[in-house]
């Protein structure tokens, strides 16, 4: 009856939102599915806001008739950026978003037309590919080789075409836990400016590292004027329903994708841009992302010991940064989205299949360890039971 846009015809799947959607059938599930810190939000950061909210009658309104709210939230950034990637930006090369999320949309809609070509690295995050479709633009996948999900710069120059317009590249990387080294940064860096492109630097796992810290493209001086950084509050502070994040891009561009954004959300959550304020002024903030980093960080540990036990189901690499882990299973012959239904039907265990993240995924689990190491114990004993009873059944 409605003819639909172009540009939502054949729209991908949100694979992540249709496995939850399958699990949600069954009772007793444990999810490994969804990419969210399973801890709270700190808690003073709810009781800091929850004070402000009695004194602040307009908490409640657009904060964009507020300079001062979006302009202490920018100094922090500011200041934060200072420290972790060495220089400190002016307000008018920083944009306050709805989530990461917002923030690489209003950049791709700034940026990006129609048959333009996108390098995405393959396997990564599925809604960037959602939202490249949206723009009407063209996904140019670029493998990381398999072994050790490297990135692999002779790929990448030869997808290089006159038609790409940027790169985008999550780092470190959903699904498969890989953070890029200082010498393939480099690589990356000359490709990007040998050719006169932007690269789109979606960082939204910054402080998530497990045994080294991350070496940013943004590090790089070269790269200031020809990279957007989108981050979030979402994982580091445990912040995902509050919806805020951040772009970072020159003055010009910048600009622009703030007016995108306007269009579509008027500005971020007035709360929750106050509640970002909390996180980044309060020294408790980085303290609760150290603490739950280490739990993660033991998480992770476990999740490779239980994995390791499986030599038979699963084979994996041990991410280095975010907190997905990408195993390869074995002796089932299905796809993967169709394994992770079994798995959710015989164990309740909740993972999502890996070709939702690009071809490379085909064959791979992306499983979640954002909780406490006990879920994980909880998930892999159900999991070495549903093993011992196929090797039975074989
Ligand atoms: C790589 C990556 N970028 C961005 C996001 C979006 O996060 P948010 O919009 O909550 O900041 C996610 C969420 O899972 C992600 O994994």
């Amino acid at each position: 009856m409605f003819k639909f846009t172009e540009r939502v015809t054949d729209l991908p799947d949100a694979g992540i939102k249709s496995i939850m959607r399958y699990a949600s059938q069954f009772k007793d599930t444990i999810s490994l599915g969804q990419g969210m810190p399973l801890f709270p939000t700190p808690q003073f950061i709810f009781e800091e806001l929850l004070e402000r909210s009695m004194q602040d009658k307009r908490i409640g309104m657009y904060a964009d008739g507020r300079p001062e709210i979006e302009k202490h939230l920018k100094k922090l950034i500011a200041a934060q950026m200072l420290d972790e990637y060495g220089f400190t930006p002016s307000p008018e090369e920083l944009v306050l978003t709805v989530g990461g999320i917002g923030a690489l949309f209003a950049s791709f809609l700034a940026l990006i037309e129609k048959n333009d070509e996108i390098i995405y690295f393959d396997p990564s995050y599925p809604l960037h590919l959602s939202q490249i479709h949206l723009t009407q633009a063209k996904p140019v996948f670029v493998p990381y080789r398999e072994e050790g999900w490297a990135f692999d710069a002779d790929k990448l120059a030869s997808a290089i075409t006159k038609k790409t317009k940027a790169i985008l590249l999550t780092n470190p990387n959903n699904p498969t836990g890989t953070i890029l080294s200082e010498t393939d940064v480099r690589k990356l860096a000359n490709i990007v400016v040998s050719n006169d492109l932007i690269l789109i630097l979606d960082e939204a796992y910054f402080s998530l590292t497990y045994d080294q810290p991350l070496f940013s493209p943004l590090l790089l001086p070269e790269l200031r004027n020809r990279t957007i950084l989108c981050r979030s509050f979402s994982k580091e502070f445990a912040m995902t329903g509050w919806r805020i994040g951040y772009a970072y891009a020159t003055p010009e561009l910048a600009s622009k994708i703030f007016n995108v954004h306007t269009y579509f959300s008027v500005c971020p959550p007035t709360p929750s841009m106050i509640a970002a304020t909390i996180a980044l002024s309060d020294p408790r903030g980085k303290q609760a992302t150290q603490e739950m980093v280490q739990k993660i960080s033991e998480s992770r540990t476990v999740i490779c010991e239980r994995l390791q036990n499986l030599p038979q189901l699963f084979s994996f690499q041990a991410p280095q940064g975010a907190f997905y882990i990408f195993p390869k299973f074995h002796g089932f012959e299905m796809s993967d989205t169709e394994f992770a239904k079994l798995l959710i039907r015989e164990t309740g265990v909740i993972t999502v299949g890996g070709s939702n993240m690009g071809p490379s995924g085909k064959g791979y689990l992306r499983m979640s360890f954002a909780g406490d190491a006990s879920l994980i114990h909880k998930a892999f004993d159900r999991i070495d039971s549903f093993v011992i009873r196929a090797i039975r059944l074989k």
